[in-house]
């Protein structure tokens, strides 16, 4: 596959398929394998090992680097990042699909949630949610409730993995906007911090969160040519 370039400003996110990318163990670290390896459920190994293996393949042809070679390191309350240069990546995985999204010398966080009923969303919003945004999503009518709830909780989580700050960060410290048209931090946020929706298949909610405004945000599918 030719080199993948990314002009600063912009941000690449990749759309894996889990179902059809391809899940090559052979290109993971021995601190992947043993976490493949602790998995109950064949499934869930599969789809770890697909996600790992097509972000290792992603970042191999930005960086001309062997997937197997690439080197990261865990930053202080777990973000992964590369050992070396500027290229940023976030990873995010629920049901059968991936977000791998890149961006040169800009800190970024990306959520994806397969959106499924029977989740306790009032229990969850009144738990983690600020009380503004649980207002809100109390607010919308029973059919359009489920899908605000998932913007909420993806934006929210897109900017706290942006941070990197993990679980270290409250939930219920900033507000998120919940309309489905714009995608914004309303409060409690610093600038350069700014939120995107990320329209990425039926039955799935993502967002992303950019240090910055980004020129063009690109949505890609891997693997490529299928
Ligand atoms: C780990 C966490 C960063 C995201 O977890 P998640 O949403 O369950 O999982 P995602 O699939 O979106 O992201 C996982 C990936 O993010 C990356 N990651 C791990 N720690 C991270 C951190 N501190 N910051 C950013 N990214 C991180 C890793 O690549 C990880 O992939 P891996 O586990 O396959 O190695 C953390 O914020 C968390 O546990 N959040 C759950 C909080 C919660 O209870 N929310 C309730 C509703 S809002």
């Amino acid at each position: 596959m030719p080199p993948s370039r990314l002009k600063p400003g912009n941000v690449h996110v990749w759309v894996v398929d889990l179902a059809t990318a391809p899940a090559t163990p052979d290109v993971l670290s021995p601190s992947e394998h043993a976490r493949a390896e602790r998995f109950r459920f064949a499934q869930d190994r599969r789809r770890f090992i697909a996600s790992h293996a097509a972000l290792r393949e992603i970042l191999a042809t930005y960086t001309g680097r062997h997937p197997a070679a690439l080197e990261f390191m865990t930053l202080p309350h777990g973000k992964p990042a590369l050992l070396s240069g500027d290229l940023h990546f976030n990873l995010s995985h629920s049901g059968e699909l991936a977000l791998v999204a890149l961006a040169a010398g800009s800190e970024l966080g990306v959520d994806i949630e397969r959106i499924r009923a029977q989740v306790e969303m009032e229990a969850i919003a009144r738990r983690f949610f600020a009380p503004s945004e649980t207002e809100t999503l109390l607010a919308y009518p029973e059919p359009e409730r489920e899908p605000a709830f998932f913007r909420c909780w993806t934006r929210k989580e897109a900017y706290v993995k942006a941070l990197g700050g993990g679980l270290t960060i409250s939930l219920s410290s900033f507000v998120v906007s919940l309309e489905p048209a714009r995608a914004e931090l309303l409060s409690g946020v610093e600038p350069p911090w700014t939120l995107h929706s990320l329209d990425v298949h039926p039955g799935y909610c993502a967002a992303l969160a950019v240090a910055g405004h980004p020129a063009e945000i690109s949505l890609l599918r891997w693997p490529p040519n299928r």
